[in-house]
């Protein structure tokens, strides 16, 4: 199988101009050696500062949100063709502090996710359900309905340019984490769903993150599971310190 780890920082709406420099210029120089593929998706008002740091490294450059439009009458929006001006190359999509706090649903999150593949970026499509939803016993429902809608009319070329990232949003910034054998039973759910809807080839390529107080402590547990490809990181991407141990686990 030749599936690589994918690790990424989701910066949310944390620091200035000065103090993203700052941690870009320092996860730059720790993880030149690095063996994975790693992304930083800071806030938008900081991604060009960013840029000129990672630029050439093996670091990617990612954004946290787009609009569903390309251009027009569309306030407080960011398009696509304003993020690939400034050299992003990721779009996060699908967050559920996006789903539940400004109340994106899969209709939303399909359009965008389909205007972002159309101009060439990479989708992180993030998906994952609530603690009551758990307790419903509805995983698997609730996350096949947002792969499933979330992908609607996305063709199977495009879903070469899709990572999943799974996301439980119990575990999402409470230190709560999955257990690994949780996650991966997870994890295992959105692969066979994938080869549902594109096939086996499909599903054996695709990257699935998991999210969710990812930590140094147990990045290398979730890691070692066989559907678990990568992490996609909050709380713990917010300082190299925890960030650099995360993506170098072994
Ligand atoms: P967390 O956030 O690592 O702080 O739990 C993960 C995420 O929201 O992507």
């Amino acid at each position: 199988m030749s599936r690589y780890y994918y690790i990424a920082g989701n910066w949310k709406m944390h620091y200035t101009r000065a103090q993203s420099a700052e941690l870009a210029q320092t996860l730059v120089n720790e993880l030149r050696d690095g063996k994975h593929k790693y992304l930083v998706a800071p806030s938008f008002t900081n991604i060009e500062t960013v840029s000129a740091i990672i630029e050439g490294t093996n670091i990617r450059l990612g954004a946290q949100n787009c609009a569903p439009e390309e251009q027009g009458a569309h306030t407080g929006e960011v398009s696509v063709l304003q993020l690939k001006d400034i050299g992003v190359q990721t779009i996060i999509l699908g967050h559920s502090e996006r789903r539940h706090s400004y109340k994106e649903d899969d209709t939303l999150i399909n359009k965008k996710v389909k205007l972002a593949l159309k101009h060439g970026f990479e989708v992180i499509l993030c998906i994952g359900e609530l603690l009551e939803e758990r307790e419903a016993g509805k995983v698997e429902e609730v996350c096949k309905t947002q792969i499933a809608g979330g992908l609607e009319g996305v063709t199977a070329a495009e879903l070469g340019n899709v990572v999943i990232a799974y996301e439980p949003v119990w575990a999402i910034g409470t230190g709560k984490t999955a257990t690994p054998q949780d996650a991966e039973a997870v994890h295992s759910f959105v692969r066979q769903t994938i080869a549902q809807l594109y096939g086996e080839d499909a599903a054996s390529k695709i990257i699935i993150q998991y999210g969710g107080s990812v930590k140094p402590e147990n990045a290398a547990e979730l890691m070692a599971m066989e559907n678990i490809n990568g992490a996609l990181v909050g709380g713990a991407s917010l300082k190299a310190d925890t960030f650099v141990p995360i993506a170098k686990f072994a």
